[in-house]
């Protein structure tokens, strides 16, 4: 597969989604069918730019703040960009054949544009933040499934408002309305 290129920025930036008019709210479900998809539970397949193996890289035991790194100091986790990956991959198995096209695309000045697997539209006036969570003890994997056996992520957890809620009643947090939506 040839990777799909954006210019490169910090790194930090995710990529657009097709319709998604700016950066700040990034939604799983960018189209009317792909929601309609989503409700009769039928998956997408992702179409990642790069085959991201997560379960080499968990199974190496990097912890997954490492490339999330905003994920227990804030709203965001983040996805790692091509300068996270060459932190490591300037030295490691740079003989093998993904491991030299994203050295190449690094050399050009390009990124990789991930395509987001979770996550909230605009227009469901969700807030949500991570750190609270990660403070709390709520495994990743509560709300993402076993990612460590994953390739690239597959959405195999439903956020839906009963999903959060029942939780929080559990977990006495707060549910007030006004503390997941604005
Ligand atoms: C903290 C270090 C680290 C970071 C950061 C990292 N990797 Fe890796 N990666 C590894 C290690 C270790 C391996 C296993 C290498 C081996 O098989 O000996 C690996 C393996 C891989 C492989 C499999 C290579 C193959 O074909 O066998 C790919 C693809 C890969 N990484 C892509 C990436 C990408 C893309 C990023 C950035 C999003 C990234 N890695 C970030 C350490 C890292
Ligand atoms: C309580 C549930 C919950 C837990 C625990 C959780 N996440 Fe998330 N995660 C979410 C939700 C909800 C979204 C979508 C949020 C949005 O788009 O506003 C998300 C989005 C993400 C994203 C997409 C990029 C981003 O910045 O939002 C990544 C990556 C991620 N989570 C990684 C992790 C990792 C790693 C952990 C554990 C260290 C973790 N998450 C723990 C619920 C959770
Ligand atoms: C070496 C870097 C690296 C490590 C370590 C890593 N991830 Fe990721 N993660 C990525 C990359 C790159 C993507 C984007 C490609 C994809 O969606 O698979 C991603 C995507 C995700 C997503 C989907 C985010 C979205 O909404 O699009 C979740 C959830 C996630 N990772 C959770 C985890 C969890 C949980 C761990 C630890 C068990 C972990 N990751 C460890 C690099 C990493
Ligand atoms: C498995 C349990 C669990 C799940 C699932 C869960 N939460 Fe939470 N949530 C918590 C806990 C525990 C806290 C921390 C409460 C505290 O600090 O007192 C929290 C805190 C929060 C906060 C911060 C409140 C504040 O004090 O600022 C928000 C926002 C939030 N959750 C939204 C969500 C949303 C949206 C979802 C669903 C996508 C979700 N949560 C799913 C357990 C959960
Ligand atoms: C712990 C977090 C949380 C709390 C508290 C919460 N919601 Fe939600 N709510 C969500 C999430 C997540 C969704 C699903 C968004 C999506 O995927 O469309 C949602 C969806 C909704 C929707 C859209 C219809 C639906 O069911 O999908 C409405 C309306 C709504 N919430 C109203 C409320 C009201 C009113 C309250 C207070 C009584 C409230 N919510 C409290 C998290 C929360």
């Amino acid at each position: 597969m040839q990777p799909t290129a954006v210019p490169s920025n910090d790194g930090s930036d995710i990529a657009l989604l097709p319709g998604q008019v700016s950066g700040v709210f990034t939604t799983a479900r960018p189209t009317f069918g792909a929601a309609v998809d989503d409700f009769l539970n039928r998956r997408p397949v992702y179409e990642q730019p790069l085959e991201f193996p997560h379960n080499i890289h968990v199974g190496k035991e990097i912890a997954c703040e490492v490339c999330h790194e905003g994920v227990d100091k804030g709203p965001k986790a983040g996805i790692p960009g091509l300068r996270t990956c060459m932190i490591c991959h300037e030295a490691i198995a740079t003989d093998r054949p993904r491991i030299q096209q994203i050295t190449a695309m690094r050399d050009k000045g390009l990124d990789l544009a991930w395509q987001r697997v979770y996550g909230f539209s605009n227009d469901d006036h969700v807030r949500f933040n991570h750190a609270p969570h990660i403070r709390n003890k709520v495994e990743c994997a509560t709300c993402h499934g076993n990612v460590g056996e994953q390739t690239i992520a597959q959405r195999n957890v439903e956020h839906t408002m009963g999903f959060c809620v029942n939780c929080h009643n559990e977990r006495k947090a707060s549910i007030d309305c006004l503390t997941c939506h604005f």
